[in-house]
């Protein structure tokens, strides 16, 4: 079955140790045990979003994860985190298979920590410069993810990346793509081009297995393309990494958090490093309000652009099937052609 993906996928599945070279990106309060087992179990690639967890909180999320699947699966970590070593030791307590960094260059010896541990490191390139220096730094894998992606995002598409990254890349490493791909056309096209794989989150938030509140569920159910919005930086000293999330309250609450965060920089109460920190403390707080609570009003509700494309709650298993006919119908198409 699928016979022209899984000839596309294989590097990238041989390398992840699935099925499917289709990784579930990591989704903070959402990629939780139930859906990344249950995406591993459909032949595809999990990855627990450790966010804010403290080691310990992680430690008990990996042990629950293994419980409900014996496939490998991931785990995403923020660079910024204040335990980040901690957390990589966790990992390696658990044989966990590939940790992914994520949120800024990764600090100086933890792509050495994951590997000493034996696990494989996959880290997000936003340019073509920094995906080279990531790749002589030892990560095994990159990530290309652009702006139509949910959550953090980087300033350019996932095409123009796609373009920039893959022709000189690709073919010697190996690189996933992300942002925007809501059917497996995208996937096929970027297959073609030489990625080895593709990152999906907005077309997962939403399974059956999903633990996301009912509310956030139908949020995304309702939404267009065009109400997935990136935030707007209000203070030019206070850079802020945009997020992409359904337009809503938080969403101008988000704005009067910069003002207040900015003027604490200004009074010299905070630094540069601690008023990140606080931005990101509110989008965790505001992505858990309306992940776990439903509050889809003045919680963050991140979606990417391709939220327009999930329309019912679905099994993990018939959103890959669903992707996996429509990459395989797109290049058996290109291919009679
Ligand atoms: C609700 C939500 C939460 C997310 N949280 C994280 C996160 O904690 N860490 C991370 O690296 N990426 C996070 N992302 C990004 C996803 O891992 C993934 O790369 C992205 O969703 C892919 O683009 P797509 O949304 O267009 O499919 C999040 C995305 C969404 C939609």
């Amino acid at each position: 079955m699928y016979t022209k993906t899984k000839a596309l996928m294989q590097r990238g599945s041989a390398f992840l140790g699935s099925e499917w070279a289709i990784l579930c990106g990591a989704m903070s309060w959402v990629s939780e045990r139930n859906l990344v087992s249950a995406i591993s179990n459909a032949g595809g690639f999990g990855v627990i979003a450790c966010g804010a967890m403290t080691p310990e909180l992680l430690d008990t999320e990996i042990t629950a994860t293994k419980a409900l699947t014996g496939k490998p699966f991931g785990v995403n970590l923020i660079t910024m985190h204040p335990d980040l070593f901690e957390l990589i030791a966790v990992c390696g307590k658990h044989g966990v298979s590939h940790v992914v960094l994520a949120g800024g260059i990764p600090p100086k010896g933890s792509v050495e920590a994951i590997k000493e541990s034996g696990a494989k490191v996959i880290c997000f390139a936003p340019t073509l410069a920094l995906g080279k220096k990531l790749l002589r730094s030892g990560a095994d894998a990159l990530v290309i993810e652009g702006n139509e992606a949910g959550g953090h995002i980087g300033p350019v598409s996932t095409s123009v990346l796609a373009q920039e990254i893959l022709p000189e890349l690709a073919a010697d490493n190996l690189v996933f793509v992300a942002g925007g791909i809501g059917r497996g056309e995208a996937m096929a096209g970027y297959l073609e081009m030489g990625a080895c794989g593709a990152q999906l989150g907005t077309r997962f938030a939403c399974a059956s297995e999903s633990i996301a509140h009912v509310d956030f569920k139908k949020a995304f159910f309702r939404a267009s393309a065009r109400d997935a919005v990136a935030s707007v930086q209000v203070d030019p000293r206070l850079p802020v990494i945009p997020v992409r999330a359904l337009r809503n309250k938080g969403t101008e609450e988000f704005t009067a958090k910069q003002v207040e965060v900015a003027k604490l920089l200004d009074s010299g109460s905070v630094d540069m490093g601690e008023a990140q920190l606080l931005i990101e403390r509110f989008w965790a707080g505001a992505l858990r309000r309306a992940v776990i609570d439903g509050d889809v009003e003045a919680g963050s509700v991140m979606a990417g652009q391709s939220v327009g494309m999930v329309t019912k709650e679905e099994p993990v298993t018939d959103i890959i099937a669903t992707l996996l006919a429509e990459c395989e119908s797109a290049l058996s198409r290109r291919q009679a052609a």
